[in-house]
């Protein structure tokens, strides 16, 4: 998590000003410049408790992988659809795919050290990969890749204090801790244009109203999607379903309460089921703010912390 000092919530009827696009084209450039010479330290084996861990750890960095290939690809698919409309949004689109494709390399070489490699997707993944490759609106992928990224980050973040302790396992979730964090606010900023430009074009609202069951379907199945990670990958993250389930509707739910201006209010029922209350989601660490994503410009001053 990167460390943030401004928790907020807009008052109600205020519209806060958010960064141009050519703030996060900067703030990419200037990852870009130190990405390549980050390296990862696989030198000491990791001793696994049984095979079974190791084909847990083997599942969990395989659903990284394909998250990461996924946001690599649709990224810069409609960066090439944007470009003739906001080439500066664009070039960031193609700089951010540029960012998962890089972790997409790391994963590579991390799954062979642990003694693994990239595997052919269950059917529900598959299943599920399938429907979102088909998304033709950038508004319906964008969305989706930013609840897959916060997703994503957090359980990072939660398997940062609970996986199996070994400094390598701990460097790679790091990395990917650190970075998702800055893409939550990053597609946070891609939304809010893909849709500003949906309004000019259309005349009105309906591109985000659209999106509405949308984001009540993926949440809901993305916190059912914690059932079947369990199977697989629990031994070892060591993250019981219920944290997770309840970690990822309360991550998703600060995250747009925290950009109100995109209309996706959690829905009670669905909090309350987990345990969540009000008090869970509103008044939390902006997990969106655009203050942290400028301290997380430079990889080397972010403090992650877990979970
Ligand atoms: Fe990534
Ligand atoms: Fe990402």
């Amino acid at each position: 998590m990167l460390r943030t000092t401004s928790p907020r919530s807009t008052p109600p009827g205020e519209t806060r000003a958010h960064r141009p696009t050519s703030f996060w084209l900067r703030l990419l450039k200037q990852r870009r410049e130190r990405m390549y010479d980050e390296a990862l330290d696989l030198s000491t084996p990791i001793e696994w408790s049984s095979p079974e861990e190791q084909e847990a750890a083997i599942a969990f960095f395989n659903a990284a992988f394909r998250a990461e290939e996924s946001g690599l690809r649709q990224a810069h698919e409609i960066a090439g659809e944007i470009e003739s409309w906001d080439p500066e949004l664009a070039e960031t689109l193609r700089l951010y795919g540029d960012e998962e494709g890089w972790h997409r390399e790391l994963l590579t070489k991390f799954l062979a050290y642990i003694g693994g490699d990239v595997r052919p997707m269950g059917p529900t993944t598959r299943t599920f990969y399938r429907l979102y490759g088909r998304a033709k609106r950038h508004e319906t992928i964008v969305l989706t890749n930013l609840m897959f990224e916060t997703i994503g980050s957090t359980t990072y973040r939660l398997a940062l204090r609970t996986a199996k302790p070994h400094p390598a396992v701990r460097q790679m979730l790091t990395v990917l801790t650190r970075d998702e964090s800055f893409h939550v606010p990053l597609n946070v900023h891609f939304l809010r244009r893909v849709l500003e430009h949906a309004r000019e074009a259309e005349g009105d609202d309906r591109a985000q109203r659209r999106l509405v069951p949308l984001y009540h379907l993926l949440t809901a199945s993305l916190v059912a999607s914690a059932a079947a990670s369990r199977r697989r990958a629990k031994l070892f993250d060591n993250i019981p379903f219920k944290t997770l389930a309840r970690a990822y509707a309360e991550q998703l739910g600060r995250l747009f309460v925290n950009a109100d201006d995109l209309g996706f209010v959690p829905a009670r029922p669905m909090l309350a089921a987990l345990g969540l209350g009000k008090d869970d989601i509103y008044g939390h660490d902006d997990v969106i703010s655009e203050d942290a994503a400028e301290t997380a410009a430079d990889r080397s001053k972010v403090i992650v912390e877990a979970l």
